[in-house]
């Protein structure tokens, strides 16, 4: 599948759902991550969500997901997405989530940089998009390490929990991208 020496991607399974749950079910990870309202949810509501795609995988010609665990003993880090694509225009939007005692160590950096990759020559897109809010100075400086470039600021569009925050957008063109 796609990993680096120490970050390996794959897809989740249902065994998997108490892990996923700790992304989906976190009320303050969700403001980061997801711009619609948090509803409450338990472990079972995850392990079918994982079990359905099974037997009905989701439309991969417009969303696809990973697992992101470690090479060395398989422990879990987080999830990341190509959500969005339009194989017309050829661009996706890209979202990540770690859990907190992964965060700060290089691991977000290594799954962006293997998720670009996914998305350049697995899917042959031509450009890859991420928003966040303008204080999630973690993410800006991910996406700023894996060559994207800050494009424009939408004022106050976002809801993160206290109020209405900017929303910054970067983007990646293939022909910038470094392999
Ligand atoms: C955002 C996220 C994916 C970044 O991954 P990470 O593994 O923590 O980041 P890395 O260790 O690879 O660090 C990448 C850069 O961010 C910086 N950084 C990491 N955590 C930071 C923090 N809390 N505050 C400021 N900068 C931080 C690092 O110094 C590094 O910068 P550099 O390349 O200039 O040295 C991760 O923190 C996360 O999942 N956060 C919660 C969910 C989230 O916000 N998702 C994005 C929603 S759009």
């Amino acid at each position: 599948m796609f990993a680096t020496e120490r970050v390996r991607l794959r897809p989740p399974t249902p065994d998997d759902a108490p892990s996923m749950f700790r992304l989906h079910g976190d009320p303050e990870l969700h403001l980061l991550t997801d711009d619609q309202p948090f509803l409450p949810r338990h472990v079972g509501q995850e392990r079918a969500r994982l079990e359905k795609q099974v037997t009905e995988p989701p439309d991969s010609r417009t969303w696809v997901s990973f697992l992101a665990e470690t090479v060395a003993d398989g422990t879990f880090l987080g999830g990341c997405t190509l959500w969005g694509i339009s194989a017309f225009e050829r661009f996706a939007h890209l979202g990540i989530s770690l859990v907190p005692e992964a965060r700060g160590q290089g691991y977000g950096t290594e799954v962006v940089r293997l998720l670009c990759r996914y998305g350049f020559r697995s899917r042959n897109l031509r450009r890859l998009e991420l928003e966040t809010l303008a204080g999630n100075t973690a993410m800006r400086r991910t996406a700023e390490a894996c060559g994207f470039v800050h494009e424009g600021t939408q004022r106050e569009r976002a809801y993160d929990g206290d109020g209405f925050a900017d929303l910054v957008l970067y983007g990646l063109l293939r022909s910038d991208w470094t392999p």
